[in-house]
């Protein structure tokens, strides 16, 4: 675990300043599959330089990479990578943003970091070990009233006929007076949770690169984490709902009402 603790962190911050020294600056933007979801010149850079750096150390790993996707699938340890999470933020120079790398061991996920280096803030976790923001131990907060807490979400780029129903949703808490932020980067999202910033995040139709990080930084910081019907989550699966667990079942009935009436 020494080693591959080591490899990570020099992972995350030689494409950590890869991320430091473009931004504000000019590079390519493409679009993806649509108009909206972008790809820069500075996701791949960073993509490379973090595989460079695993392959060094690691050449059988398996890698799941959100710009190369699945690399040598096959052995059992694989790293599961968002070279930047927080794209279009980036793209907008919004330091909202980060690197954000899970190392699953036998479909376990074993260490999650998350750097912003922009912001200079480090999250990171081992499974039975505690999250950390800049090497400080974190927990999640201790609200366990719905009505006074501060959620964070984000919204798949295309909303439009989605089973999910992730507008109405909002729509739902907001109209509770609820106060909720979208930040852009979902990575960030739960490790705000896990600092207790936030009380609950959701979202519906994320990747494994997205929250694999994430999710065990939450997760160790003694945040609860399932889908959208109240059973473990997966990184593979695409509901989470990711909260301080004290105001879970209650995030979890708002959205499962909302899918029960609403009727497209
Ligand atoms: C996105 C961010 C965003 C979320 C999107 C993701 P990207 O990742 O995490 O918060 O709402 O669904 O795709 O494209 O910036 O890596
Ligand atoms: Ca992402
Ligand atoms: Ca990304």
């Amino acid at each position: 675990m020494h080693k591959l603790k080591e490899i990570l962190f020099k992972a995350a911050f030689e494409s950590g300043k890869i991320l430091k020294s473009y931004f504000e600056k000019e590079f390519e933007i493409e679009s993806k599959d649509i108009i909206s979801n972008l790809v820069t010149e500075v996701d791949k850079k960073s993509e490379s330089k973090i595989i460079e750096i695993i392959k060094s150390e690691f050449p059988e790993h398996s890698i799941l990479s959100e710009e190369i996707g699945a690399l040598n699938s096959g052995d059992n340890a694989k790293w599961i990578i968002d070279p930047i999470d927080g794209t279009i933020n980036y793209a907008h120079s919004i330091p909202l943003c980060c690197v954000s790398i899970g190392v699953e061991i036998n479909r376990i996920i074993e260490l999650g970091l998350v750097y912003n280096p922009l912001s200079g803030e480090k999250f990171f976790a081992e499974k039975n070990k505690g999250s950390f923001l800049n090497d400080k131990p974190i927990k999640v907060s201790k609200e366990n009233n719905l009505h006074k807490s501060l959620l964070v979400t984000g919204f798949p780029y295309d909303t439009s006929g989605n089973p999910n129903k992730p507008v109405e949703v909002f729509a739902k808490f907001v109209n509770q007076d609820i106060p909720i932020r979208r930040l852009g980067s979902a990575a960030l999202d739960l490790c705000w949770t896990a600092c207790g910033r936030f009380d609950g995040f959701w979202e519906y139709n994320l990747n494994p690169w997205d929250t694999a990080a994430g999710y065990l930084i939450l997760k160790e910081a003694g945040g609860k984490i399932t889908n959208f019907q109240g059973n473990e989550y997966s990184v593979y699966e695409k509901e989470i709902l990711g909260t301080n667990g004290l105001i879970h079942n209650d995030m979890l009935k708002v959205i499962s009402d909302v899918r029960d009436e609403i009727p497209y």
